[in-house]
């Protein structure tokens, strides 16, 4: 996408420590848990791409930028060039931008969040943002629970008069989705700001010191779906609203005659389904085995995934879960290798669980 000559770069945020998460971020980086078997990072990629946003740089941090970088590799999968920038500390949004200066030098980019997922397709907006001369552009959607978000407040040309960080008296329901784009500009903002109560350098007040030095910041309200994952329901949320709306019948793997498949129901190579029924939207990755169970709709199972004599639904399983004789296992979300099963009587759980973990029954 261009203005002249002028190329606008991507910058995925993909650092951070996912305390939300917990505890599946004390061992991996949130950005890779998946969503409808596929790491949230990369509808973040695939979004960028298809709007023609190629030089992207993705910040990680120290702990897990490993993990991602193995997952993404060179970003030729994707059709873009990726450029590595590592943050040292999660000292902020802005702090990241900072960071990622001399990747950025004097171009516009659009910033993405590596844990957000929107059903929009970006391409309008890195158009419009190349054409346009506003110092910075936002997307919106209005919540329900403005409280808990940065909410913008915009005058009737869709500009942007005020930005607030989690207001107690919300003046508007407009969230900002982790999608912003800047012109270099905002750079001088960044070096004008200092860090918050809460010891960060925050975007919101970047933006806002753009706005007090007369920069024009556009907003456009997303009609489509945003999902911020930070939170086990939030993901869940996600799964259940990826799964309805991308999640095609497609069986690779090997279902007996005693199976019953309804509704959508991808499942891919390698996968045996044995006298079991699966409803759908679900998806099952590869070499998976289905014995003697139900996977009921919304449910993802991560490859190599074992579930025997159980049912299952509304749950996320990561890579080689191990789910055995569960009568009823809902609304999870379940880390890589995770196991969880009944031995001998039913009243006994015997449970392996990490720090933090939260298990009700
Ligand atoms: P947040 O969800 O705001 O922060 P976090 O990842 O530390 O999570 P939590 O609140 O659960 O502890 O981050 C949004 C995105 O930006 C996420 O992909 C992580 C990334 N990020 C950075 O890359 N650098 C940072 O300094 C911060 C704060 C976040």
């Amino acid at each position: 996408m261009q203005k002249g000559r002028r190329l606008v770069k991507g910058l995925v945020l993909s650092g951070g420590k996912g305390t939300r998460l917990r505890p599946i971020t004390h061992t991996a980086a949130k950005q890779l848990v998946p969503v409808a078997n596929k790491p949230i990072l990369f509808f973040v990629l695939e979004n960028l791409a298809a709007a023609g946003v190629t030089d992207v740089g993705i910040v990680i941090a120290p702990e897990t930028g490993p993990a991602i970088r193995d997952a993404v590799g060179d970003g030729s999968a994707f059709g873009i060039t990726t450029t590595w920038i590592c943050q040292d500390r999660p000292a902020g949004l802005a702090h990241a931008v900072q960071v990622a200066q001399p990747f950025l030098q004097d171009s516009p980019f659009v910033m993405y969040l590596g844990d957000n997922l929107i059903g929009a397709r970006v391409t309008k907006y890195v158009r419009e943002f190349a054409e346009c001369d506003a110092g910075a552009k936002i997307l919106l959607k209005p919540v329900d629970n403005p409280s808990s978000f940065g909410i913008a407040v915009v005058d009737e040309r869709g500009d942007v008069t005020r930005l607030v960080e989690k207001p107690a008296n919300p003046p508007s329901n407009l969230a900002l989705v982790g999608v912003y784009f800047f012109r270099p500009i905002i750079h001088d903002a960044i070096a004008a700001i200092r860090p918050s109560d809460r010891g960060e350098l925050e975007i919101t007040d970047a933006i806002q010191h753009l706005l007090d030095t007369g920069a024009q910041v556009q907003a456009r309200v997303i009609p489509e779906w945003w999902l911020d994952t930070g939170k086990k329901d939030d993901l869940l949320a996600a799964n259940t609203t990826v799964l309805d709306s991308t999640c095609e019948s497609n069986v690779a793997g090997d279902v007996d005659a005693a199976s019953v498949i309804q509704g959508r129901v991808d499942i891919a190579r390698g996968s045996r389904i044995r006298n079991s029924r699966i409803l759908g939207p679900v998806v099952i990755g590869h070499d998976c085995e289905i014995v003697d169970s139900f996977v009921g709709p919304f449910t993802s199972v991560g490859n190599g995934s074992i579930i025997r004599s159980s049912s299952i639904q509304h749950t996320v399983l990561m890579d080689e879960c191990h789910i055995e004789n569960i009568d009823r296992l809902e609304d999870s979300l379940i880390g890589r290798c995770g196991r969880v099963h009944r031995n001998g009587s039913r009243g006994a759980l015997k449970l392996s669980l990490g720090d933090d973990s939260e298990v009700e029954v």
